[in-house]
Parts: C-alpha cells; structure tokens; sequence
C-alpha cells in the first residue's frame, strides 16, 4: 500500500491545471481554463479546470473532481495506478507501507487469494529465469515461439516446475495458507495428498483492468503426453472468467486512445500483436465472449474487430458469438486470417507495418461480412436463403440503434437481392416475437442514450434541498449574517399566540446547525450526512478553509457532488450554455434569505413527511383511544406547518 503521507505529498504538490494540460488543449478563460471535453466529440468547449479550487467538471458529460479523478476517469486508472503516476511526473518517492504477518493474517479472504496469487506469479518467474530446469525448458520454450526478453517481462510469463510439490511447498514455507492455495486452484488437494495443478507447464498470469493477478493459464510443453495443452485456474472468488478479458490490463490505454479493440483468441494471440506493436488487443482466452467482457470494453471505446482463423468451421463459429456485440450497441468489424494462419502466427511471420496494412485491409464491416458470406453458401439454393436471410436480419434486429439499423437493412437488401419490404417485414416479426418472449419492449435508442449519460440523481426534494445546505456551508459558510427570524410569543392582552420577529446575528453555518438540531433534523442522503459533518467540524475550529484539501480526502461519490457545487459558476461561463436548456443564475436573492428558506423548506418537506406517517397511522390504529391520540398529533403539526408556510412566505 502507499503511504498516506506519499498521497499527501502528491495531492500537495500535483497541479490540476498541468497534469490536465498533458491530455487536453486548455485555453485561459477569466481565472478558469477551458477546452474540449476528452469525453465526448464536441465542438464548443465545455470543460472547464479550475486552477483556484484545483478541480474540473466536464459540463458535456456530467463527470467532474479532482486530479485523480481525472486520471481515473481518462486514463482508467486504478487510484494506487493514478497516485504513481503523479508522484512519477513531479518526481515524489513513494513510499509503501510494508505488510506485517499480522496483517497478512487480517487481509481478508479475498486478499489472501490475491496475494497468494501474487506469490505464485513471483515464483513461476523465478522459477524460469532463475533455475537451470526453467531456463532449459521454460524460458527456451519462449524464446523458440519468438517472445523477446521485454515481452517476456511485460507479460510476467513464467514457468511451473515439474515437481508436484514446488510451488505448493514454497508457499507453504513462506506462510500461506494451503486453504488460498486450494481456493485459487493453484494446489489440488485430494484426502492428505497436495501437488501443484500446473506442474511442467509455461504460465501466463492473468492480470484484472487494474493489474491484479486473478488466475494462470499453463500450458503444458510436451506433446506425447495426453493432458490438456492449455489449462486454466478454476473459477474463484477472485477469478470470474466470464468477466475477465486476457491482456486488458496492458491494452486499456492503447483501446481509448485508438479507440477500436482487438478481440483475439488466447494468449499467444495478445502477446505476439503487443509485441508486433498492435497493443489495443485482447482474448477472451478460450472460452466464448460473455455480455460482461463485452461491457468491459465498452467501457474504453465503442468499435471492436475480432479477428479469427482462417479455417471455415473457424469462420462460423467466430461469427455466432458477435450478435452480443451488437446487442450492446457496439460497431463490430470481423478480420479472417488466411487459410492457415491465426493471428499469432501471421504476427510473427510479418512486419510491423504489413501487419497494420493487412488489419486495414481485411477488416469488414461485420454485417456486409455476414451478408456476402451467406449469399456465397446459399447462392442457388432458395430455401437455404431464405433460412439465411432471417439469419441476418435477427442479427440487426439486436442492434439498438434504430437509425443504424436502418441503414443496414437497405445494404443487406443490396448485397442478398432481397427487397427492402421484405427484409423490413422480418425485421418487424423478430422484434414482435422478442417483445413476447422476454414480456418486455425492445431497448430503443432512446433507453441507451439514457443508459450511457452521467447517472444524475433523481431529483427529489429532500434531496435538492439537503444539497443546497451543503452549497451554502461550502460557499457561504464563514459569513456573518444578520437573520431575522419569527419567535412565537404570547400577546400579553388576548393572551394570543403571534410571530413576533427577531434579528439576530451569526455566522451562517452556526445558524444552519443550531436550526438543524433543534428540529433533530438528520440528513437522509448518506453522502450529504457526511459532508455536512466535516463541514460543520472544519468551519467550528476555525481551520483555514481550502475546499480543494476536503475534496481530496472523500468518496468519490461525495467529491463528485462538492466539485459539481463548486463549478456550477463556472457553467455561466460557457457561451454555448443557455442553448442547453439549464437554468442560468439563482434567483436574486441574498445568502440570508437562501438560508432561511432552505431550512424552513426541509423543515416543512419533514413535517410533510411526518403527516403522512401519521394518516396512514390513523388508517391502521387498532382502537378508537389510538386513534384519537393520532389525530391529536395530526393537528399539532398541521399548526406547525401553517406557522412554517407563514414564515416561508415572509421571506420569500
Ligand atoms: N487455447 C486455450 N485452450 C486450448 C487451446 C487453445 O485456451 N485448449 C487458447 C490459448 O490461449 C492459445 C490460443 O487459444 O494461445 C491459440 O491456440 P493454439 O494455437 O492451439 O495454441 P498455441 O500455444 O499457439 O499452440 P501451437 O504452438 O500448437 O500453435
Ligand atoms: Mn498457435
């Protein structure tokens, strides 16, 4: 783990303004900077850095914070991945805190699995570069497929020693527990027996997006024997292999920034195109690609080309699995390999650059692909067509996009010579016929624009009016204000109840707090609770007040709404805004009038609540006697409410 202290060196020194500078063109705009969103294609610039409050908000797609949270978001980074990486730019040692025997005991189950897996990848390494049986038989092995050291490295690859008992026995000896090493699969226990699952073979560690190791795939390098030539580490806690894709963690960065994936099928596939230079590739290793890997990558870009074998029972099986692609509103591009080859191999035998050209040059559209391969099946076979044809359209049918959808519909009309009615007509079928089957309607356009857009929270009344209390101890929290509130006081001659009014002065987070806790009021947003805390901490001792420190120290979920408050200035800025349909400027109104309001709004929207509550009481009181005494409270808070509406109105 790094060191608090590390962490607070970087965000002491890390500046928003250059770390943002390295990926995005910023221009000066009054004291804030401003560019294109590196988020979504955009025109007019709606991203905006605040060097003052050290954060940034990307207006176009709802995402905003601080430097991590930039480089977390860009760069998909892992924290520890975006501490390093700043600490390398400004030149900040790190520092790690060391794991006592204790703590390993402590970590919990899972990071035990994590880190006996970690052991076992150091050990395979060692094993290989380190022993004369690893490098006679393991790293030779390598060497001969054409890995250069540097891949070797980048990749962990190691080698497992032919002795049943290597791996397991180290381990044990260094203190991991056999229970880890039997739940990652990496010791096969049977009654008192235990020996090594990848004994004899050559490993590839599989990393997680964020580095971690989840699992091994060994494969074995005799070919006399009748073992499996490649096996893998069984399904864990720690290794899901439907949501694991083979090379992820080194390919992230090179998906966005070609934006278009490389789907291959397994790990000498991943490795030879990384090292040919093709580093936006990865496999899903085996077995058939799962809707969760799928989502993983799209994630990072929206275009994936799966390249497969040449062979023609290669061909049809690598196209069944692509429909889920499309399901996910990815654009698929298919990429066959000549007769013989598979993507390794073809790596291997060419270029750099003939490798990039042919990529280029034998990448189809996956749909046309599909429809010109069908109409070569079934040319004079009309039946077959016809069977074909409904093949291709369920096909479209799982793209959401409607418009896409058209347009493919008019080019397979073309390619198949089939008219367009009657391939729309299909369409409408297929569709018709899902509706029924899963009960519920199609995902339209619509939905998954809807999906895909920043997640904002459902805007509900308690929750607007608890974020603007944070707002204002965020923004106004120090100031003096003279408040004039109404007291109940008893007139002395009739003897009447009457609002009298009453100035006093106080620092407004004072005044937040003090109404706040005679009312009880909790929050009931867990982020808000929270914040409202350390706000209310801070402002009390009188700390030197720097919204940019309490930032960097928060759940993501709670930054995020602290820097969304702190920019939402900066949205006046933006020339393009009002186009956008938001709101410009608060009402004019004073701080004192803003706090005065909100509080008496919650007050009022919990009495609102408490009303509620009680009717649905009254409706389920068991006796008459409950009943009364219900009703009795009912009345008290309608009074109460009156009083508050009263106030409200005054100061409004
Ligand atoms: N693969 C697998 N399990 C198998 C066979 C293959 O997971 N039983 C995956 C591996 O990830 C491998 C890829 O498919 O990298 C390609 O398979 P193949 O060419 O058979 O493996 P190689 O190791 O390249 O074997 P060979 O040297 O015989 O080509
Ligand atoms: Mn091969």
């Amino acid at each position: 783990m790094i060191s608090k202290s590390t962490i607070d060196n970087v965000f002491e020194t890390a500046r928003v303004e250059e770390v943002i500078g390295d990926f995005v063109q910023l221009k000066k705009s009054g004291s804030n900077l401003k560019g294109l969103s590196p988020f979504t294609d955009e025109r007019t610039p709606s991203f905006m850095v605040s060097p003052v409050k050290q954060i940034w908000k990307d207006f176009s797609s709802g995402k905003g914070g601080n430097v991590v949270a930039f480089l977390m978001e860009h760069e998909h980074f892992t924290y520890p991945e975006a501490i390093k990486y700043l600490a390398k730019k400004y030149g900040i040692e790190i520092e790690e805190t060391q794991q006592s025997d204790e703590q390993k005991e402590q970590a919990n189950e899972k990071e035990s699995m994590y880190l006996v897996s970690e052991y076992a990848n150091k050990f395979f390494q060692k094993s290989m570069h380190e022993t004369d049986e690893g490098k006679a038989i393991g790293l030779s092995y390598f060497k001969e497929r054409g890995f250069s050291p540097e891949t070797i490295k980048k990749f962990d690859l190691g080698y497992s020693p032919d002795d049943w008992e290597a791996l397991t026995r180290s381990a044990l000896e260094e203190g991991y527990k056999l229970e880890y090493l039997e739940k990652t699969g990496l010791t096969i226990v049977k009654e008192d027996k235990k020996f090594d699952r990848f004994k004899g073979r050559v490993m590839f560690p599989i990393h997680s997006m964020s580095g971690r190791i989840l699992g091994f795939g060994g494969r074995i390098l005799s070919n006399t024997k009748k073992a499996a030539k490649y096996l893998n580490s069984p399904e864990s806690d720690i290794y899901h292999k439907s949501k694991v894709l083979y090379g992820i963690y080194y390919a992230k960065q090179a998906i966005a920034r070609e934006d278009n994936c490389y789907l291959v099928e397994g790990y000498t596939d991943v490795i030879q195109f990384h090292q040919s230079g093709i580093e936006n590739t990865v496999s899903s290793s085996g077995t058939a690609l799962t809707p969760e890997q799928i989502r993983l990558i799209n994630r990072l870009t929206k275009n994936i080309t799966v390249l497969f074998d040449g062979d023609a029972a290669g061909t049809r099986a690598s196209l069944r699995g692509i429909d889920l692609i499309l399901e996910q509103g990815m654009n698929v591009k298919v990429c066959p390999f000549p007769e013989g080859e598979d993507p390794d191999s073809f790596a291997r035998a060419n270029s750099e650059d003939d490798l990039r050209e042919f990529l280029e040059e034998n990448s189809y559209d996956f749909i046309t692909y599909k429809a010109s391969l069908l109409m070569d099946e079934a040319k004079n076979d009309p039946v077959k067509k016809a069977g074909l044809i409904r093949d291709m359209v369920n096909s479209i049918s799982k793209i959401p996009d409607n418009i896409q959808q058209e347009v493919y519909l008019q080019e397979c009309s073309r390619i198949m010579d089939i008219s367009e009615d009657v391939l729309y007509a299909t369409l409408a079928q297929i569709q018709s016929k899902d509706e029924k089957q899963t009960g519920k309607p199609r995902k339209r356009n619509m939905e998954v624009v809807k999906e895909e857009s920043a997640p904002r929270p459902k805007v509900d009344h308690l929750y607007v009016l608890e974020r603007n209390i944070i707002k204002i101890l965020i923004l106004y929290g120090n100031k003096e204000e003279k408040f004039e509130d109404l007291l109940l006081k008893q007139n002395e001659e009739t003897g009447e109840l009457v609002l009298e009014p009453e100035t006093q002065e106080a620092k407004v987070f004072e005044k937040i707090y003090l109404d706040l806790q005679e009312d009880e009021i909790a929050f009931s947003n867990e982020d808000f609770r929270h914040l409202y805390n350390i706000l209310i901490n801070k402002l009390n001792s009188q700390e030197e007040f720097v919204v940019g420190n309490i930032i960097n120290e928060l759940e993501a979920s709670q930054a995020k709404e602290i820097t969304d408050i702190l920019m939402q200035e900066e949205q006046y800025e933006l020339h393009s805004w009002d186009r956008h349909d938001i709101p410009v400027k608060e009402k004019e109104q004073t701080i004192k009038q803003f706090v005065s309001q909100t509080i008496l709004s919650l007050r009022r929207h919990l009495i609102d609540c408490k009303l509620n509550e009680l009717l649905e009481n009254i409706r389920v009181a068991q006796t008459e006697d409950e009943r009364t005494d219900i009703k009795n409270e009912v009345v008290g808070f309608n009074k109460l409410r009156t009083l508050l509406a009263e106030r409200l109105g005054r100061v409004m």
